[in-house]
């Protein structure tokens, strides 16, 4: 008896376990509320399989609570009951049963693998996008359109992205919960996969794979926008900018100092993320908010930002100057964020 109260009094543990866990959501990064096709095909495969699993534990609790008081040992009762083995028609039930609960996960969950996996790359309706993750940031190219940037992975509404995505160093996994599973990216080889966004909107993505000190701020962006707002994205990414006259100063140190590393036009790659149109974007570092400040953070010394980047210092005390790192001016500091600045999307 003393026993079942003690139970009791974890109750409240587990409905305050039930809000904390409900508690967890945010529409731009959950797997259960899904936003495009893939990821209510994948939801769909939780589900069921959830819902196999939750039928299966109420059958056997219930059978289990019943046997348990039907034949309980009654006052007075001084015998062993009669003793019996082997029943066919039980033995066929729970080896059938199972079975069947099996094939019905099976089918859907093999076709959805297959279909999930499939190659859009060639497919004419579909845009192929281009996927390098590096420590601690994520490059899209997108060799159809001859453009690529960093960090904002901009997709039109309902057409398939078709991904092809790899690692520039070590493994790193690419993770939109909203939009679909995670697919990892290794060096040396591509992975094929596919995802699609229903509406416009802003959808946050993770890396999900340990793989470094800042892999925890290894975030990125997918914006969706319409075919129209797309198509001018795109115009706008290869439009030439011009630099105001008084971010000259800026253009000529980023030119010396930064652009080995970073491109500043439509197609560019490098070691570093193609800063094209990077005033426009919400953050710096993929985790900052996006003022003069954050960026003088960041260009001074970018290991307290994100321990472990690969990026030089040029503040005057970086915690850990990394090969490439030189103390500029500050003035100088400040030219190249008025220049950063002006890299802004007509
Ligand atoms: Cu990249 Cu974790």
């Amino acid at each position: 008896m003393i026993r079942w109260q003690n139970l009791w009094r974890f109750i409240p543990l587990f409905g305050l376990m039930m809000l904390l866990l409900t508690g967890c959501g945010d529409d731009t990064i959950s797997t259960l509320r899904p936003r495009g096709p893939v990821a209510r095909d994948q939801l769909f495969l939780m589900k069921l399989s959830f819902g196999i699993m939750l039928l299966v534990v109420v059958v056997v609790f219930v059978l289990y609570l019943y046997v348990l008081v039907r034949f309980r040992k009654k006052k007075g009762e001084d015998i062993i009951p009669k003793q019996v083995e082997g029943s066919h028609t039980l033995e066929i039930i729970w080896t059938v049963v199972p079975i069947i609960l099996l094939l019905i996960l099976a089918v859907p969950t093999v076709k959805y693998t297959f279909q999930l996996l499939e190659d859009h790359r060639d497919n004419k309706d579909a845009l192929p996008v281009k996927v390098t993750a590096h420590a601690f940031w994520w490059q899209f190219e997108y060799p159809t359109l001859g453009i690529s940037t960093a960090q904002d992975l901009v997709i039109p509404t309902n057409k398939k992205i078709a991904f092809e995505i790899t690692s520039a160093d070590v493994k790193h996994s690419f993770w939109v919960p909203s939009l679909g599973g995670k697919m990892d990216t290794n060096p040396g080889l591509s992975n094929v996969f596919y995802l699609q966004a229903d509406e416009v909107d802003t959808f946050k993505g993770k890396c999900a794979e340990l793989c470094g000190a800042s892999h925890a701020l290894m975030d990125f962006k997918v914006k969706s926008l319409d075919a129209a707002a797309f198509d001018q994205w795109v115009a706008d990414m290869k439009a030439p900018s011009t630099v105001p006259a008084d971010a000259k100063a800026g253009e000529t140190l980023f030119k010396d100092n930064c652009l080995s590393c970073h491109a500043v036009n439509a197609q560019g790659l490098g070691a570093g993320p193609n800063l094209n149109g990077f005033a426009s974007r919400e953050l710096v570092a993929g985790i900052l908010p996006h003022n003069d400040k954050s960026l003088h953070e960041w260009i001074s010394d970018p290991q307290s930002v994100k321990p472990g980047a690969r990026m030089p210092a040029f503040g005057p005390t970086p915690i850990e100057p990394i090969p490439g790192s030189k103390a500029l001016e500050e003035q100088q500091i400040q030219d190249i964020i008025k220049y950063l600045n002006t890299l802004t999307l007509k």
